[in-house]
């Protein structure tokens, strides 16, 4: 899929920093679709990729597990589906998913949030899976996350608004990242995320890469709001298992 990519004169990047997080069309219409976002230092100032192009792509999303029959059926294997199910996700829906690089030399951070900033659901029930298509170590960028954290309630939305995205504040306080600890796996492993639990992961500033596979499902249950910035065309409504 990266070589038959050609960015031609689009060159969208991915950041979670909030000055210059990517908002333009491309990225807010991505949700049914796949397309490709460049690592924020993936560039040279003259435009030029310092990198070969599979070395500068940050993360593919976030309709693969719709469009593309290698990750609809891992994404809709047994295993997961069963596992969705022993969670308690009841009319389990798939949301979104991405593949993220999380290149050598230039992969991005990541700062620290919770799902449900994104994926706004009433009630606030979005699970996240992370595999680990790598090992994934503290040198090459691994998440960290903070125990117990997700009994802490939803800090911030990331929201539409006429004017374009915001973010709407709940609670000003900083996250207590001292609390963050490691997950480092093993290529293969799989991390359950609750939609409040903090997260993070740091540059990747080693020679390897951290490639991973995430999937999200919210309960068909649930209220999915008008909001969100991912959002599907009628003609492609969110599909279960
Ligand atoms: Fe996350």
């Amino acid at each position: 899929m990266v070589s038959a990519f050609d960015p031609g004169e689009l060159k969208s990047i991915f950041s979670t920093n909030e000055q210059n997080r990517t908002t333009d069309d491309y990225f807010l219409e991505s949700g049914d679709k796949i397309r490709f976002f460049f690592e924020e230092h993936a560039f040279h100032s003259d435009g030029a990729l310092k990198q070969p192009k599979e070395q500068s792509i940050n993360k593919i999303g976030h309709a693969l597990h719709d469009l593309e029959s290698l990750f609809d059926t891992f994404s809709r294997s047994s295993k997961v589906r069963d596992l969705v199910s022993d969670l308690g996700v009841e009319d389990p829906l798939l949301l979104q998913s991405m593949y993220i690089f999380k290149q050598p030399n230039i992969g991005g951070e990541v700062t620290c949030h919770q799902d449900s900033t994104f994926l706004y659901t009433e009630p606030t029930n979005i699970v996240g899976l992370w595999f680990a298509l790598e090992d994934a170590t503290i040198e090459n960028g691994c998440l960290w996350a903070i125990p117990g954290g997700h009994s802490t309630g939803l800090k911030s939305r990331w929201v539409r608004t006429p004017n374009g995205m915001k973010f709407e504040i709940y609670d000003n306080t900083p996250w207590p990242e001292e609390a963050l600890v490691p997950l480092e796996v093993s290529k293969g492993a799989l991390i359950l995320l609750h939609g409040l639990l903090p997260h993070r992961s740091y540059e990747n500033k080693s020679s390897k890469s951290r490639h991973a596979y995430t999937l999200h499902v919210i309960s068909g249950r649930a209220t999915y709001s008008a909001n969100n910035w991912l959002q599907r065309s009628p003609a492609m409504p969110l599909r279960g298992f």
